[in-house]
């Protein structure tokens, strides 16, 4: 017979592990009307359909009689409603509520770039090999594939998308306008913080010679094209190419990958190039946890915290817990609660309530791991075409050229 596993019920209902036992003991006791399962020495709730119809009622019944003595409502700070935009705060209330979790996104503005930044820079200073300082190696042994990429083209836009603090971009932007084709550099990022911090680097670095232009935009839903469509009508787009920088494996920590890749492809025109890095699957990396390190792994680093303080959520309503799921195949980062809680979402017009069981889980951070096959087909399925890729000496990290497919590429 099909059963739910407890971890299942408290997943699929948003209730605790102690709930599921309650329903158990009832119904052993014929005081709920649940069928059961027996699993050797353990008793599980069985998985039909009547089942699932009672257990929802049960579920939906809990909420409305929580206790409130074990009950915890908190409301966000004044800053939270300063910091996103009504959708950006609709969404939150979303991912909240159907997927558990709060996307990284949103971590990065404000203070959020701040704490970013000064990561990149212990990054750049650190002996070993980091992502960031692997970037910038491949991207510096690719010099030589991207002039051979841009051959004919008599002017080069850079699209620095997710820009952070523009580091990774810096040398290729030398090598453009040692070569004179540099034409326009363009910051994106849903952060204005985090562009502030670019613009301030770039102007540090050249001065008048490379104008910044940085937009706010969320790169998992928006386009790009509006940004280049009077570069590619006037009289030189045809010899204008479009360099797009996705770098630091930002795709990785979005739900849904596909949605952004289609965004940025459907943006991009024949001839222009995506430059992608990562950190693909192995051993190694389902271990690597540089952005998180705390001395007590109970602990969150605050660039894990700063959306939670600012919701009010304290420290001492959640435990950390950081891993692998194998099962997803993804690193996360996530909080469990040591009690229910209510987050109060207030507006002029009303307020809405996020109710999250205790023992619940929320999704802080995921990267998804993909080994280097896995990438150039997730590329491929968004219309991409892969050009050029290539790895560190001790595979750890990855860069790859991709080209936009056209109908000539693909065999019909
Ligand atoms: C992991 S950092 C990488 C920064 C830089 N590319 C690098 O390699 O050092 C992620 C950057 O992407 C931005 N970002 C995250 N999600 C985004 C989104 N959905 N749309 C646009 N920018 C985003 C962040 O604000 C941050 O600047």
């Amino acid at each position: 017979m099909l059963y739910f596993k407890h971890q299942e019920l408290v997943d699929k209902y948003h209730v605790s592990l102690k709930t599921v036992h309650n329903w158990i003991d009832a119904a052993k006791q014929g005081k709920l009307e649940i069928e059961l399962h027996e699993q050797g020495t353990r008793t599980y709730i069985a998985n039909t359909p009547s089942n699932a119809t009672k257990l929802q009622q049960l579920a939906d019944q809990g909420k409305k009689y929580r206790n409130t003595k074990h009950h915890e409502v908190v409301s966000p700070k004044p800053e939270f409603y300063s910091l996103y935009t009504r959708r950006q705060v609709l969404d939150i209330i979303s991912s909240l509520t159907i997927h558990r979790e709060i996307p990284r996104k949103y971590n990065y503005m404000d203070g959020g770039a701040t704490n970013w930044d000064k990561f990149a820079e212990r990054m750049w200073k650190e002996d070993l090999p980091n992502l960031l300082k692997s970037t910038i190696d491949l991207l510096h042994a690719n010099l030589g594939a991207f002039d051979l990429l841009l051959e004919g083209y008599e002017r080069v836009n850079i699209i620095d998308i997710g820009v952070g603090n523009g580091l990774p971009a810096k040398e290729l932007l030398e090598h453009l306008l040692g070569r004179k084709i540099l034409h326009r550099y363009i910051a994106i990022d849903i952060s204005s913080s985090m562009l502030h911090i670019a613009k301030r680097n770039i102007n540090e670095w050249f001065g008048d010679k490379v104008k910044f232009e940085g937009y706010v935009r969320d790169i998992t839903y928006e386009r790009l094209d509006d940004l280049l469509v009077d570069d590619m009508l006037d009289n030189s787009g045809d010899r204008t190419l479009n360099l797009v920088l996705f770098l630091g494996a930002t795709l990785t920590n979005f739900r849904s990958m596909a949605d952004s890749l289609n965004a940025i492809c459907g943006s991009m025109g024949d001839g222009d190039l995506l430059v992608y890095t990562d950190k693909p699957d192995t051993e190694a990396s389902r271990r690597y946890f540089e952005f998180s390190r705390t001395d007590d792994p109970n602990k969150l680093a605050p660039n894990h915290r700063f959306i939670l303080d600012l919701m009010n959520i304290d420290e001492g309503l959640y435990d950390a817990e950081t891993g692998f799921d194998q099962k997803r195949r993804m690193r996360y980062v996530r909080i469990r609660l040591k009690k229910s809680l209510t987050i109060k979402f207030r507006f002029e017009e009303a307020e809405r309530g996020v109710s999250l069981e205790k023992g619940s889980a929320i999704l802080l951070l995921r990267v998804w791991h993909m080994n280097a096959l896995e990438i150039i087909s997730k590329f491929e399925d968004a219309g991409f075409k892969l050009l050029q890729s290539s790895m560190t000496k001790d595979r750890e990290y990855i860069l790859t050229i991709s080209g936009v497919n056209t109908k000539a590429d693909v065999i019909q």
